[in-house]
């Protein structure tokens, strides 16, 4: 282990955008003490922007080099990088990873690694780049019980909806364009279809509330099947689509995690979440709202994340997880409901959606643009069909926060809405 004299030798799992921008920082930074002693890619043909001979091609040397402090592993592939991570964990090995998709599934498994052999892992730059909410949820607000957490996720869908804001466009071009810029991936699901912001959600409930969910049991509903006409329909009412990931307690007392666009007004800090931005709301029982916004991906303010936690973990830093002794139940969904929004170009399809979501046929309505249907809808419809409304090109967006039905009302649990109002 370096001493204080001694740079703290990192291994680097990872020379993409992430990698090469931690890297970068890190070379910019002398004076921090650190050092990127070996880096470990995949392909051996790729042209590289340092000598050849700093780079290895078999990551697993890097985790049989006792001589490395920390390892950063910040590579595509969720499978291999689990691998990697929980072999450097048995190890008892100081890790730094972004791989959100990985941790949201196997969150459990690595933190009881993490105690079973002395290790210590920090993913910061997995959940909104830049912004330190994990540290920030796990230390600063590792006493403090949380109303809810919740906000924009994901830069790449956020670009597209604020761009067909913008110019009024198709989301095909603004997506096209997105991909232009380097905001999306080529194959845009994961993006666009809300799987990488349920991913972080699932990340943040761990802190928030010491809940470890399974993301397959989180709904997520996309912007795939978005039209000019919804971004019209939003702006004639002074709204705007976002995309927002929400995990909040219940006046039950249970946890509901969902992510799907929502019709916003001005009143919400994230109406003015535009671009490649990202916005977390953190709304506290006792310490009041607050509100963090900065840049969700790229090379240097993830980098900037990753950076900040191999500084944490040379200080010994862990990640307490306070809340798990005390975790609350998961809310079911049969017991939810959520006001939406849904459009379809073919009204028939909008009527047959309409049987799959228990809504009258006085829920449809028209605008200028054509029809479209509104109305309270029960949680578990969407997530039993939601495969069927992306299918069928539906675009579904809430018109406010998740609550519990009348029958659970009447139970005695009572509705509970953020108070986002206070927000403003
Ligand atoms: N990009 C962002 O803004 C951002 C933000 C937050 C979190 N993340 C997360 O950070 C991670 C990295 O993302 P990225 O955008 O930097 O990806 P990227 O640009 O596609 O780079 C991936 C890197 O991983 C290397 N790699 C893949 N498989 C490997 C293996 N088996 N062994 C060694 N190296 C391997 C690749 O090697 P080659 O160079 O040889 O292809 C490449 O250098 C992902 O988990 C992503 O979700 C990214």
């Amino acid at each position: 282990m370096a001493s204080d004299k001694q740079p703290l030798r990192i291994g680097l799992i990872g020379f993409g955008c992430v990698g090469q921008g931690f890297y970068d920082i890190v070379q910019q930074q002398p004076g921090l003490g650190l050092a990127v002693a070996r880096i470990a890619v995949k392909n051996p043909d790729k042209p590289r922007p340092l000598p050849a001979d700093r780079f290895t091609y078999h990551a697993d040397e890097l985790l049989a080099d006792a001589t490395l402090d920390v390892l950063v592993e910040v590579i595509d592939d969720a499978a291999e990088a689990f691998r990697l991570v929980s072999a450097a964990l048995r190890q008892g090995r100081r890790v730094v990873t972004a791989n959100k998709a990985m941790l949201a599934r196997h969150l459990p498994e690595l933190v009881q690694l993490e105690q079973n052999f002395g290790g210590a892992l920090l993913y910061e730059a997995a959940v909104c780049g830049s912004i330190p909410v994990i540290r920030t949820l796990d230390a600063y607000f590792s006493h403090e019980p949380l109303r809810a957490v919740l906000g924009i996720f994901n830069g790449s869908s956020n670009y597209v909806l604020t761009r067909m804001s913008e110019e009024g466009s198709d989301y095909g071009p603004a997506l096209a364009e997105a991909q232009a810029q380097g905001f999306a991936e080529t194959d845009p699901a994961l993006d666009m279809g809300a799987f990488d912001p349920r991913s972080k959600a699932v990340i943040l409930a761990a802190h928030a509330y010491g809940v470890f969910l399974n993301p397959d049991e989180v709904l997520n509903l996309g912007i795939e099947a978005i039209g000019a006409a919804d971004i019209a329909h939003a702006a004639a009412r002074g709204q705007k689509i976002k995309v927002v990931a929400s995990v909040q307690r219940l006046p039950n007392g249970r946890v509901a995690a969902l992510v799907t666009p929502q019709l916003l007004g001005p009143e919400s800090p994230l109406f003015t979440v535009e671009h490649e931005f990202n916005g977390v709301l953190v709304e506290g029982e006792y310490a009041g709202p607050q509100f963090l916004r900065g840049r969700g991906a790229g090379g240097h303010p993830t980098g900037s994340a990753v950076l900040a936690d191999v500084l944490a973990l040379r200080r010994g830093l862990r990640y307490g997880y306070a809340k798990r002794p005390t975790a609350p139940a998961v809310q079911p969904a049969d017991e939810l409901a959520l006001d939406v929004y849904l459009r379809h170009a073919d009204v028939g399809v909008l009527r047959e959606v309409l049987t799959w979501l228990e809504l009258p046929a006085a829920a449809l309505r028209t605008d200028v643009h054509g029809v479209y249907a509104t109305g309270v809808v029960p949680l578990l419809r969407l997530v039993q069909w939601r495969d069927e409304l992306r299918a069928a090109g539906v675009f579904v967006a809430r018109r406010g926060e998740v609550r519990l039905t009348e029958v659970a009302e009447a139970a005695g649990s009572g509705h509970y809405q953020v108070d986002e109002a206070r927000l403003a």
